[in-house]
């Protein structure tokens, strides 16, 4: 247990391939298709404690896209939703989890190695496991400093962005890695043109004069399940949201306000871009707003059709 990642410590069993197996037991060959190549797909969910119970935050729109993104690279995954569902609530269930992270993976397992994956065999596993703040508690209250990176996105004629794909993730890892080598907390990466795409693992919005923006699906960028929140809960608390915005690199440093979404970050505030201090320099009042909104309505569990009972 001791030489376990401490995120990992008290996780028991994982799923894998159809059956509960011991956490040390989740083994795969090292010959792996995916391994080799990035022939996996994969999905980030949480499962939040809300007033109803535990509860897993807008699955059904996550299995949705794990089976699009698979659907991408052919990848027949040999389970159906229902099954990933049912088998991802007696998980969590067994490991007594009131609340954490779900990581679902689907990817072409050991086989013939070579480009075409079609011969090697689809290979599932699910994992949870307790996670709080994906930044940290402080960068929820005070935001997070962070830089433009100097790699691009890669775009979706060469790449499908839609797909949550492992192999591409090489291109959040570099920018990742770039900006806590030079002590920034997260990165911003910019497409191919030149206008902002999103963070390694969080979309981003923009607030100027009192109106939302976030990037738009063809800025190379993934369709995130809390950016659509953000842009369904701000609708409703009578905010203008731009959601198909083309924000150029110079509008981040004069904008009011910048924050990140994802099911890791959830709604964490940028406090500065490339050492621009964005707006007073901490967490602006509208990212207030929509954090503290996201926050009541996880812990709410309502609406029912976002939260899926364990
Ligand atoms: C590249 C990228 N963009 C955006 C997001 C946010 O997506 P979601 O809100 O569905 O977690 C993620 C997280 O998975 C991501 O990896």
């Amino acid at each position: 247990m001791s030489d376990r990642p401490e995120m990992f410590e008290g996780v028991e069993e994982i799923w894998m391939d159809g059956e509960f197996v011991d956490f040390e037991d989740a083994q795969i060959h090292v010959l792996t298709h995916a391994l080799h190549y990035g022939t996996g797909v994969f999905e980030g969910v949480r499962c939040y404690d809300t007033d109803q119970g535990p509860a897993i935050f807008r699955w059904e729109e996550h299995l949705d896209r794990l089976f699009n993104s698979a659907e991408v690279y052919d990848i027949d995954i040999p389970y159906t939703k229902a099954e990933l569902d049912e088998a991802t609530r007696e998980l969590i269930d067994r490991e007594g989890l009131d609340s954490g992270y779900i990581r679902p993976i689907a990817f072409y397992g050991y086989g013939p190695l070579g480009l075409n994956p079609k011969a090697s065999p689809v290979q599932v596993a699910l994992a949870v496991w307790p996670w709080g703040a994906y930044l940290g508690d402080e960068a929820l209250e005070e935001g997070v400093d962070v830089a433009v990176s100097s790699w691009r996105k890669y775009s979706s004629s060469q790449i499908p962005t839609n797909a949550k794909t492992t192999g591409t993730y090489v291109n959040s890892v570099l920018a990742s890695l770039e900006a806590k080598g030079n002590g920034y907390e997260e990165a911003i990466v910019l497409n191919k043109e030149g206008n902002v795409a999103e963070g390694p693992g969080e979309n981003l919005f923009m607030v100027r004069d009192g109106e939302i923006h976030t990037t738009g699906l063809a800025e190379s960028i993934l369709d995130g399940i809390t950016r659509r929140t953000v842009i369904e809960l701000a609708k409703e608390m009578g905010y203008t949201v731009h959601d198909d915005a083309t924000i150029s690199r110079g509008e981040l440093y004069t904008a009011d306000e910048l924050f990140f979404s994802g099911t890791a970050a959830e709604i964490t505030p940028i406090r500065s871009v490339d050492d621009n201090e964005i707006g007073a320099g901490t967490k602006g009042p509208v990212t207030d707003e929509i954090q503290t909104r996201f926050f009541e309505v996880v812990e709410e569990g309502q609406p029912d059709e976002w939260f899926t009972p364990v």
